[in-house]
């Protein structure tokens, strides 16, 4: 049998997400109510780190210990991968001494071709192409404020980036149709969006993605490794903020996402993360637990066959 990784939200079937997102509630309550859980004494979690993060880093970190295991952050900086050691010859080293690995870096090939080479199951914490992790998050708090989010409308304003493309995955997984307004030049890859015309339509503008949605979600202008770009993309992405006057366009009850960090004043409006519809604190909150399910879950296919 093979071994299961979460390199992209197609690793795993509807019904395996699903189950990660009901055990995920039930991971929180447990944690809400101060209970000690640690099924994963003495197992020990790498964190591939060739990017910055905080959500990621904490929410590992914290769920590992939380589980009565330990977490090793392993940054590009200072280990022999920053130094040129391909990722076959870590990812066999890595892999034949620890019992699960997470990796954030910049091309996807990267964390397939560990995946590849792995002996222990690896997590997708971040590449230039999915962010699927992040989505287990969005889709649990919608669920939990909002219930099923099959049939319902999400709106997608912005790049066309690793966040856009989970989403047009998740679209696919857990049935909901998206609606993607993105500045010319900088939509979805064309071969990825033809995949799922069946979920996902571009439209013109920001508007026109916000009317009736019920979600609308958006990301930075510029993300890790496109510093550069910034000030370019600030002009082809003006008319793609996220503020009080696109919300009044979308379903009365219709929800705000952003994964974090965010930048007021460029995607978003200066008090858009205190809209009353905006739940990205518990978004936020939500990685934890969602990422301890889907550890879990990992972990436990992987003791099955061992
Ligand atoms: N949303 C997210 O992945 O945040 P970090 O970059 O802080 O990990
Ligand atoms: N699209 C952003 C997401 C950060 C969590 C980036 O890749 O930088």
């Amino acid at each position: 049998m093979t071994l299961r990784h979460f390199l992209t939200l197609r690793d795993l079937s509807t019904a395996e997400l699903n189950r990660i997102i009901d055990r995920a509630q039930e991971l929180k309550r447990k944690q809400h109510n101060n209970e000690t859980f640690q099924p994963f004494v003495g197992k020990v979690m790498g964190m591939i780190f060739e990017k910055s993060s905080t959500r990621t880093r904490v929410s590992f970190e914290a769920g590992m210990s939380q589980f009565g295991g330990s977490a090793i952050f392993l940054s590009s900086r200072d280990t022999q991968l920053g130094r040129g050691e391909p990722i076959e010859d870590s990812a066999r080293v890595i892999s034949s001494m620890l019992d699960i690995v997470m990796i954030r870096t910049f091309g996807h090939d990267i964390v397939e071709r560990f995946a590849e080479y792995s002996k222990v199951p690896v997590i997708n914490a971040l590449t230039d192409d999915h962010h699927p992790c992040q989505l287990l998050a969005d889709i649990q708090t919608f669920v939990e404020h909002r219930g099923s989010i099959e049939g319902k409308t999400v709106a997608w304003i912005g790049d066309g980036n690793n966040m856009c493309n989970s989403y047009i995955e998740a679209a696919h997984m857990w049935g909901f149709k998206l609606k993607i307004a993105s500045p010319k030049g900088y939509e979805p890859k064309p071969e990825f969006l033809s995949e799922f015309g069946h979920c996902v339509d571009l439209v013109d503008s920001a508007e026109d993605a916000a009317v009736n949605a019920d979600l609308i979600v958006t990301d930075v202008w510029a993300s890790m490794g496109q510093e550069e770009e910034q000030k370019i993309r600030e002009k082809a992405f003006a008319d793609y903020q996220v503020n009080e006057k696109l919300m009044d366009l979308a379903h009365p009850d219709c929800l705000f996402m952003h994964c974090l960090p965010a930048h007021r004043g460029e995607e978003i409006s200066e008090n858009m993360l205190d809209h009353k519809n905006a739940v990205v604190w518990d978004e936020a909150e939500n990685r934890l637990h969602a990422q301890k399910a889907l550890v879990e879950f990992l972990l436990n296919e992987n003791l099955k066959k061992a």
